[in-house]
């Protein structure tokens, strides 16, 4: 993801979802991140009533490939439960096979009947699919 794009500010600004936000740090720095969204959260877009919502999730970039970003969707998971979520749902872009290879590992399954798509507004006339992924609880 380039620097510049929008969604690297939105992942760098976690103040409107401080308290749903696990991280995990390394001495001072936080190098890895995900958001625990209810359903009925403004930021939960995708859940269906009982449904939870992760989003944000990101590990910094020397740091991949060691089990942060499954240990974060398993933690995610662990809040969900504690407040009796019967299911979890994502969202991933249709061309991010490292995280959309994490999520079926972890058991979660496309619903094609829940994608969306819509037109970039940083590159108009390309299109950004974005697929919903979902897992029981
Ligand atoms: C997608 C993303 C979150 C994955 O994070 P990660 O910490 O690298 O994920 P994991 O380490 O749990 O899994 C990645 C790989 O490491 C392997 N792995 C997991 N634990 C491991 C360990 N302890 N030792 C070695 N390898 C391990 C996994 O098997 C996996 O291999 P695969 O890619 O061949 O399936 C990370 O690449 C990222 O931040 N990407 C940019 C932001 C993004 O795309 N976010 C998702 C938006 S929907």
């Amino acid at each position: 993801m380039p620097p510049q794009s929008p969604y690297a500010a939105t992942l760098r600004n976690v103040t409107p979802r401080l308290r749903e936000t696990l991280v995990i740090t390394d001495d001072d720095d936080i190098i890895a991140a995900i958001a625990a969204l209810p359903h009925g959260h403004p930021m939960a877009e995708a859940t269906e009533p009982n449904e939870w919502e992760f989003r944000y999730l990101a590990v910094r970039k020397d740091h991949w490939g060691h089990g942060l970003g499954s240990h974060l969707v398993e933690a995610a998971e662990g809040r969900a439960r504690n407040e009796h979520a019967q299911g979890m749902v994502l969202r991933v872009v249709d061309d991010n096979p490292r995280a959309i290879r994490l999520y079926e590992r972890h058991g979660y399954t496309h619903q094609p009947h829940r994608d969306i798509s819509f037109e970039s507004s940083a590159s108009p006339g390309r299109m950004i699919n974005l697929l919903l992924y979902a897992k029981a609880l």
